[in-house]
């Protein structure tokens, strides 16, 4: 039977090391396409020749065409800039809106019914535009944030309480930036809530250390900003797709009235099987944190509104 099929748009630091991770685990084929010529083929193939080491005997291919990711099952977009030192992920609004407009035309049109992840920054406007370009159904376009948001908070809390990470239930929802909400209400370790164990000035420390994640990375690589819990991320997605895993993770998802927020991608609980968004789960949140969260959806309008301001 042929294996499954994800595209990666982008074979630069989190295009390439996403394809790796799923190419390592065997179970869909991969195809790398990127603009530069040379880096996806020289990629996949030095990944292909990893095979007989890891026992892998799935199929991948670097192109700069789009033809060779016709029928893909999942698409994932990475292209675009990445941060250096100094900017937020904001001040790459115009540059990468213009590469995922472009990409999402030409990747789209080869692969009509399949799932677009989008991961390009600043993520919750760039979901947006991957969805108007592409016209899919809002159930088949969704963001990458919130698992990595997520996967920050809970390795500083692991590592606060000195607990295994997967002991903790956490949640980071809204826009992928400065006002991204970590559900405190919902955080527990071991069943026992974290506003038991950790004094709230710490907690707020920690808090403020997630939303400070990316930029952490970017000031020690200076080059460059994360990519392997973001890739780490990406598959886990992937995964609940392919294998219809039905799992409920924090992704960008379109909204209309739930969490009161109408017609923005924003980052919240979603429960991701094989047609995609399946169901959006909305958990109790404080008065503060549902307003923290409208907040974050504001920010990601004004973004949206820079992007069409001349439509
Ligand atoms: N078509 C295809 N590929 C493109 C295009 C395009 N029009 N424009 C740029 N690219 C490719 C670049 O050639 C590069 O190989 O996208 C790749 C981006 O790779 P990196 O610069 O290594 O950036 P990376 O760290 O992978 O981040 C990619 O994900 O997390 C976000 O903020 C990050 O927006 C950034 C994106």
């Amino acid at each position: 039977m042929a294996k499954q099929k994800v595209t990666i748009i982008g074979a630069g630091n989190v295009g390439a090391t996403t394809a790796q991770r799923i190419f390592d685990k065997g179970y869909a084929d991969v195809v790398l396409i990127d603009i530069l010529e040379g880096i996806p083929q020289g990629k996949s193939l030095d990944i292909l020749e990893s095979g007989p080491v890891v026992g892998s005997d799935s199929k991948i291919i670097g192109d700069n065409n789009y033809e060779s990711s016709k029928n893909s099952d999942v698409i994932v977009i990475t292209a675009g800039i990445a941060r250096k030192p100094g900017m937020s992920r904001d001040d790459l609004l115009l540059t990468n809106m213009k590469i995922v407009g472009e990409v999402t035309k030409n990747v789209c049109s080869y692969s009509p019914n399949a799932i677009l992840i989008v991961v390009s920054n600043p993520l919750d406007a760039m979901v947006q535009h991957a969805h108007k370009i592409s016209k899919f159904p809002k159930q088949r376009v969704l963001g990458m944030a919130g698992i990595l948001d997520t996967a920050r908070f809970k390795s500083f809390l692991a590592d606060e309480l000195n607990v295994s990470v997967n002991s903790i239930s956490a949640y980071v929802l809204g826009g992928h930036g400065d006002t991204m909400v970590p559900v405190i209400k919902s955080t527990t370790v071991g069943g026992v809530p974290i506003s038991d164990l950790i004094p709230s000035k710490r907690l707020e420390e920690i808090v403020q250390r997630t939303r400070d994640g990316g930029a952490e990375i970017v000031g020690f690589l200076k080059t460059g900003s994360a990519y392997y819990a973001p890739s780490a991320s990406i598959v886990q997605m992937v995964e609940s797709i392919l294998f219809d895993k039905k799992e409920i993770l924090p992704c960008a998802a379109f909204l209309e009235g739930e969490y009161d927020i109408n017609g923005l991608f924003v980052g919240v609980p979603i429960k991701i099987g094989k047609s995609g968004v399946e169901e959006i789960v909305t958990i109790e949140l404080s008065s503060s944190e549902q307003k923290a969260l409208k907040n974050s959806a504001d920010s990601v309008k004004e973004l949206t509104e820079i992007m069409y301001k001349n439509d």
